[in-house]
C-alpha cells in the first residue's frame, strides 16, 4: 500500500494518551509489581526433590539430532483442511504465536508446494544458465561452493498471507492469519556472482528461475532485482536448507513475494521480456473491483501482528504485568516504529523494538503494560525506513475492494476478554 504513506500519524506520545484518558486507567504504565510471587510457603516442588532431581538423564548419543522437548510438542506447523484438497498442492503455517525473537526455526517454517517435496541427491543436483547469456553454464553442487559466500537474514512471506481475511476476519489465530511467513538466515552465493560468471548479454532483461520438483515452478523476475541482491542459497540458519524449503538450493528474493523464491531451483534462463506463466490469469495478480488486475505486485508491504496474546496464546494470568509481543516486515527495508494501540485503534503507543533491525527481516517488538483487567482491542501498525505504513483494512478494501486473495497487509485487531480469551475480530 504506497498510497498510505505518511498519511494519518497520529500523535503516539504518552500525553496524548492521558488526554484521552487511557492511561490514568494504568493499562499502559511501565509495569508495576513483579508478577513472581515468593511461594516459600511449602510449595512442594521447591520442598521436595523431583524424579529429574533423583535420577539420571539421557545420555548424550540418545538424540544424534535433537528435538524440542516434549512438552513444546505443541509448536508445530499446522495447515486448514478446507482450504484445498490435498496436501501435495498445499500449505501450512508457522506457528508464530509460539516463537520469539526474530529467527523462525528450521522445523516449523510454513511450507507452500505445488507439486510436494522434490528428493534430491545433492550430487545429483545440477543449476543450469541459459538464454541470453555469453556462455551457457551448469553448475554442480560442488562447485556453487566454491564461489565467495554471503549470510543474510531474510523474511519470506507468501503473496496469499492474509488471504483468507481480505472479506472480514475469518480464522482464530495468528498462525493461520499471519503464519506464511518465515525468517531465517540463508548462506549462499550472489545471483549476480553467477549471472556474471555466464555473461548476461545487454538485451537481457528477465529472468526465469525453475525448479526441478514435480510443479517445475517458473517465475518472471526483473534483471535488476536479480543483480541486486538476490542470493542462491544452500543453507538456512547454519543447516543445509530442509527438503520442504527446497533443498539442496534455493532462489531468495528479497522483500519480494514467496512464490517467486523458487525452490529445487534447476534452471536460470535469460530472456528479453516476462514469460507468460499459466498462473498469471487466475495466480499472484489483484483483482481490483473495476475486473482489472494488478499485475507485477512483488513487494511485500509493511505489516505487522501482534503474536502474543492471540487467539491461541491468550492471556494466562490476571491483572498486573502483561508482556503484548509481535512481528514487524517490510518488504522495503529496515522497520524503524511499531505503535501498539489497546483501544482499537483510537490511541496509540510506540513499541519495542528489540534485537537486530535488519532489512526485509523480521522485527520483534514488546510493549510491557500494567494490564486493569479490561477488555482490549490490541492492533498493532508498522512503518519502514521509506515512511510506508501499514493501512486499516477499510484503507485497503477501499483502495482494493475485495475481490483480492494477496497481499493483505491490512492491521489486524484482536479483542482481549476480561478472562484472558483472544478473538479474531475487526472494527471500524
Ligand atoms: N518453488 C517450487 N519449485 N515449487 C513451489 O511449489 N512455491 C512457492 C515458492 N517456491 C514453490 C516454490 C511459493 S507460492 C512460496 S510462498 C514459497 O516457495 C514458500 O516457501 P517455503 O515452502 O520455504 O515456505
Ligand atoms: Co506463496
Amino acid at each position: 500500500m504506497t498510497d498510505t504513506k505518511g498519511s494519518g500519524s497520529p500523535n503516539l506520545s504518552r500525553r496524548s494518551l492521558l488526554k484521552a484518558g487511557l492511561a490514568t486507567s494504568g493499562a499502559v504504565a511501565a509495569a508495576g509489581a513483579l508478577p513472581a510471587t515468593a511461594r516459600a510457603g511449602g510449595d512442594p516442588l521447591i520442598t521436595e526433590i523431583q524424579d529429574w532431581n533423583r535420577y539420571l538423564g539421557a545420555g548424550v548419543d540418545e538424540a544424534p539430532y535433537g528435538m524440542p522437548s516434549e512438552f513444546e510438542a505443541h509448536v508445530v506447523r499446522r495447515n486448514v483442511p478446507w482450504l484445498t484438497a490435498d496436501t501435495v498442492a498445499s500449505i501450512n503455517f508457522t506457528p508464530l504465536h509460539e516463537l520469539d525473537g526474530i529467527i523462525t526455526p528450521n522445523g516449523i517454517c510454513f511450507e507452500r508446494h505445488h507439486g510436494g517435496v522434490a528428493e534430491i541427491n545433492p550430487a545429483d543436483h545440477r543449476l543450469m544458465i541459459n538464454g541470453l547469456v555469453d556462455t551457457p553454464l551448469v553448475f554442480t553442487m560442488k562447485d556453487l561452493k566454491r564461489f565467495p559466500r554471503e549470510n543474510h537474514v531474510y523474511f519470506l512471506e507468501c503473496a496469499a498471507n492474509g488471504g483468507m481475511e481480505w472479506r472480514g476476519s475469518q480464522l482464530n489465530g495468528c498462525q493461520f492469519t499471519h503464519g506464511m511467513i518465515h525468517n531465517v538466515m540463508y548462506t549462499g552465493v550472489k545471483l549476480k556472482t553467477l549471472l556474471d560468471e555466464a555473461g548476461v548479454k545487454t538485451n537481457g532483461k528477465w529472468l526465469l528461475p525453475e525448479g526441478a520438483d514435480a510443479a517445475h515452478m517458473t517465475r518472471s523476475i526483473p534483471m535488476e532485482k536479480a543483480l541486486d541482491d538476490c542470493l542462491v542459497a544452500f543453507k538456512m540458519n547454519g543447516e543445509a536448507l530442509r527438503p520442504e524449503q527446497g533443498y539442496p538450493l534455493r532462489l531468495v528474493v528479497p522483500g519480494w513475494e514467496g512464490n517467486m523464491w523458487v525452490k529445487w531451483l534447476r534452471r536460470l534462463e535469460v530472456g528479453d521480456q516476462p514469460w507468460h506463466h499459466r498462473e498469471e490469469t487466475s495466480k499472484y495478480t489483484d483483482l481490483l473491483e473495476t475486473g482489472k488486475a494488478r499485475r507485477f505486485t512483488w513487494v511485500m508491504e509493511p505489516k505487522s501482528v501482534i503474536t502474543s496474546p492471540s487467539p491461541q496464546a491468550p492471556v494466562g494470568h490476571g491483572k498486573g504485568p502483561m508482556v503484548i509481543s509481535g512481528l514487524a516486515w517490510s518488504g522495503n527495508g529496515r522497520i524503524t516504529r511499531v505503535d501498539v494501540s489497546l483501544d482499537g485503534g483510537r490511541n496509540w503507543t510506540t513499541a519495542r523494538i528489540d534485537g537486530p533491525s535488519l532489512s526485509k527481516s523480521l522485527h520483534r517488538f514488546y510493549l510491557d503494560i500494567d494490564w486493569d483487567g479490561s477488555e482490549l482491542l490490541l492492533q498493532s501498525r508498522a512503518m519502514d525506513e521509506h515512511g510506508f505504513y501499514q493501512p486499516t483494512k477499510d484503507e485497503l478494501r477501499a483502495a482494493r475492494g475485495e475481490n483480492s486473495i494477496y497481499h493483505n497487509n491490512g492491521i489486524q485487531t484482536w479483542y482481549v476478554q476480561k478472562d484472558g480469551a483472544v478473538e479474531n475480530v475487526e472494527v471500524s
